[in-house]
């Protein structure tokens, strides 16, 4: 899921202005001075403090981002009892559960749910995080920093004192620490956290269900997906986070979990999410959005359609291949209608038409004083030039990295060998650093081997070599074809000369083949990897690369400066205005109501769907619109206990006027007495461009109601321990 920002107009901004109240992506420590006013006026009846707080329990300590191994965050979970269960989005499970499934036990197909905590299965690559405190702390960071500091020296410094921070709150604590950017570096705030790494999945229903209406439904309203999945978060036994799982740990006791109201909800209802949306572009530049809808998308769309046609064909045709590659299938697949829809807002909306009037009221500002036209007034025509030169280069860019470099899992394993190859030249003196890299490989080939599918691998690679030729001009391509594949691998004419080089790195590669891998990292030597089709393809478009990415970085540097220096500029120009940092991956709050909206002429939506919706979409051709036998027999019987509504039919999803974007995923929906009422999972396409422009008409958040939620917990799958700790609230 995801969203957007704003129109600044010249009515607003001589109003004096305030942003509508379901705009923004809230700092939590700023809501009580911004935002709790407005907050209250909606309808929200907990107090700022107990929303945050740094001294007592708050509702904060129940909202965790969900992170990899490396600590990139990509979902929000929140706690919802005092065993630290922890709901989040199917789609957000989605990875651990596909790593988790095999044809014998498919739990993405099948559901699983655990019996008991023993049946609990850990999750390797998933850890959870929370937020102990905010603090402001930008005066620190930019002090001594002036207009005359230059761009480099001001990067170092600003560095250089984050680190410190962020040392200085670790000190002597389990947490983590660190200094995030606001305002494209007007604004520093300190996040200090508490990592737990050890996460088991507890229960997820079939993807009929937690996907169903697939990539076809998905970022479309009215839906019908029971987007979530439940896992438990563990301590040691004393109580503090631990890096990975041991059998010695116990349930995590949150400070603060989340109860549940299955009471309803109706139009207009106090609405607010709280989690870690990802990023946002709402200051970008009318030539950012141009870039965007013209060069950015296009290209990502193209190759990312390439690749998601020509997989699942055999993701079709395999159960192992589909496993295998459905979680880099479904991401990929959402990335790409994104991107589509993103586009096609920005041409059939009037998104850059209200950007470009903000502009110009912008503009007219600034040259009305000599002082201010001396700092911004290059702003603009800077950004022009930028974004017009970097349009072109990111094209090439594109299809290079996300078309020939991460265009087969061979390649991208073979980009991990150039250091060994390095170290191999002076194989006698770099003994020890060759057996530490090989160590590293071994382990890494075998991952990549565990599930490497060839002749899938080699049909991806081939059709996006194609697309490459296809789509850059001979002048523009990257020198790999003409240094190497059209010189090693001759033949009458270029499609001939791909084709032999394919032929050669599916019979001659190490890359391509684990017995040939195996026995190199046995006995590893410069020669056999010089003689590598596969690597010699890879380091002859990095020793190429230099140019192409000399323009990229050029291009983007003027626009960081300018882009800096146009918020700092609107922020003056708009003094009344109350201004909020994009979104960057840290805790932030939105708000609004419960609200439907009407996506054309003529067309009104309702804000909630039913399960009669899931029988009417049903169509047993289609895996994406399947329905489960016992659900449909369930919704048949009309078995909805104390879930359903007034109507007798039980709620599925929701829309709210919030504003979120991707990394809210799996995010609470709280009312105002500060308990769930659902989870958000997604954007709507009539607004796909919220990322870069908030609309109060056409922009929704779409949550799963959490009385489908508990519905399917309690009375589809009958568990009961999983019912037993949760916190029902049956008041409105
Ligand atoms: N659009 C949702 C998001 O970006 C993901 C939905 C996943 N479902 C799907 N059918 N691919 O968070």
């Amino acid at each position: 899921m995801k969203k957007f920002i704003l129109l600044f107009i010249s009515a607003l901004f001589s109003f004096g202005a305030f942003s509508k109240p379901d705009e923004g992506m809230w700092l939590l420590n700023k809501i009580a001075q911004l935002n709790y006013g407005d907050m209250q006026k909606l309808g929200c009846k907990l107090s700022a403090e107990e929303i945050y707080s740094i001294n007592n329990s708050s509702l904060k300590d129940a909202i965790f981002q969900l992170q990899n191994s490396q600590g990139m965050g990509f979902c929000t979970g929140e706690i919802v009892s005092n065993k630290g269960l922890l709901f989040t989005n199917h789609h957000c499970g989605y990875e651990a559960i596909t790593k988790l499934s095999s044809p014998e036990h498919n739990y993405l197909d099948d559901g699983f749910w655990a019996k008991s905590y023993d049946d609990e299965l850990s999750v390797k690559d998933m850890r959870v995080s929370r937020v102990v405190r905010i603090e402001d702390v930008t005066d620190r960071v930019l002090e001594g920093i002036t207009d005359e500091t230059s761009e480099s020296e001001r990067e170092k410094m600003v560095n250089k004192v984050r680190k410190e921070i962020a040392e200085e709150a670790k000190k002597d604590t389990h947490y983590e620490a660190s200094v995030s950017e606001m305002y494209q570096g007007g604004e520093y705030y300190l996040f200090v956290y508490e990592v737990f790494g050890d996460v088991r999945l507890v229960g997820t229903p079939p993807q009929a269900i937690g996907k169903f209406g697939g990539d076809t439904d998905n970022w479309m309203w009215p839906r019908h997906t029971g987007d979530f999945s439940v896992f438990r978060v563990y301590m040691s036994p004393d109580g503090k986070p631990t890096k990975s799982y041991s059998k010695d740990n116990v349930p995590y006791q949150a400070l603060h979990h989340l109860p549940i109201s299955i009471a309803g909800i109706e139009e207009g209802d106090f609405a607010m999410i709280v989690g870690y949306p990802g990023q946002t572009e709402r200051y970008l530049s009318s030539y950012g959005m141009i870039y965007k809808r013209d060069f950015f998308n296009p290209s990502i769309v193209t190759v990312l359609e390439t690749k998601l046609k020509t997989l699942k064909v055999d993701m079709d045709a395999d159960i192992n291949i589909r496993l295998a590659n459905a979680d880099s299938y479904a991401s990929n697949a959402n990335g790409h209608k994104l991107f589509k829809g993103e586009a096609l807002t920005l041409k059939n909306s009037d998104a850059i038409q209200q950007k470009e009037q903000l502009e110009r009221d912008f503009q007219k500002w600034v040259e009305s004083d000599y002082a201010r036209n001396k700092k911004y007034g290059n702003v603009l025509s800077n950004l022009k030039q930028s974004y017009e030169a970097f349009g072109p280069v990111t094209v090439d860019m594109i299809y290079l990295s996300v078309g020939l470099l991460q265009g087969s899992d061979n390649v991208m394993s073979a980009q991990a060998f150039m250091n060994l190859a390095n170290l191999l030249k002076d194989q006698k003196n770099n003994k020890t650093a060759i057996d530490a890299i090989i160590t590293n490989l071994k382990s890494t080939s075998n991952k990549m081997f565990d599930k490497y599918f060839p002749d899938t691998d080699r049909k991806v690679f081939e059709a996006t070599l194609k697309l490459y030729i296809e789509e850059i001009p001979a002048e523009r391509r990257n020198a790999v074809f003409t240094d190497y594949i059209f010189k090693k691998f001759k033949a009458k004419t270029e499609a001939e000369s791909i084709e032999k080089f394919i032929q050669a790195a599916y019979t001659k590669s190490i890359f391509t083949n684990k017995e040939k891998m195996d026995a190199f990292l046995e006995k590893p030597s410069y020669k056999t990897l010089n003689n590598d089709p596969i690597f010699s393809f890879v380091t002859s478009i990095f020793s190429n690369l230099m140019s192409t990415q000399m323009s990229y970085l050029g291009a983007m540097d003027g626009i960081d400066v300018n882009e800096r220096l146009f918020i700092e500029g609107l922020r003056e120009f708009q003094p009344n205005k109350t201004f909020y940092p994009d979104a960057n991956s840290t805790l932030r709050l939105t708000y609004g109501t419960v609200n439907s909206y009407k996506p054309s002429d003529g067309v009104d939506y309702h804000y909630v769907t039913y399960s009669k919706g899931i029988l009417e979409k049903e169509d047993p051709t289609s895996d994406e619109f399947t329905v489960p036998v016992e659900l449909k027999e369930k919704i048949l019987a009309k078995d909805f206990g104390r879930y359903a509504d007034e109507t007798g039919d039980l709620p599925i999803c929701f829309l709210s006027d919030n504003d979120i974007t991707g990394g809210n995923s799996g995010s609470p929906i709280i009312n105002g007495k500060g308990e769930l009422i659902g989870l958000a999972f997604d954007g709507n396409w009539e607004w796909l461009c919220s990322n870069l422009l908030f609309s109060e008409e056409l922009e929704r958040t779409i949550n799963v109601d959490v009385r489908y939620v508990v519905w399917i917990i309690d009375k589809l799958y009958d568990c009961q321990h999983i019912m037993s700790e949760l916190d029902i609230r049956t008041n409105k």
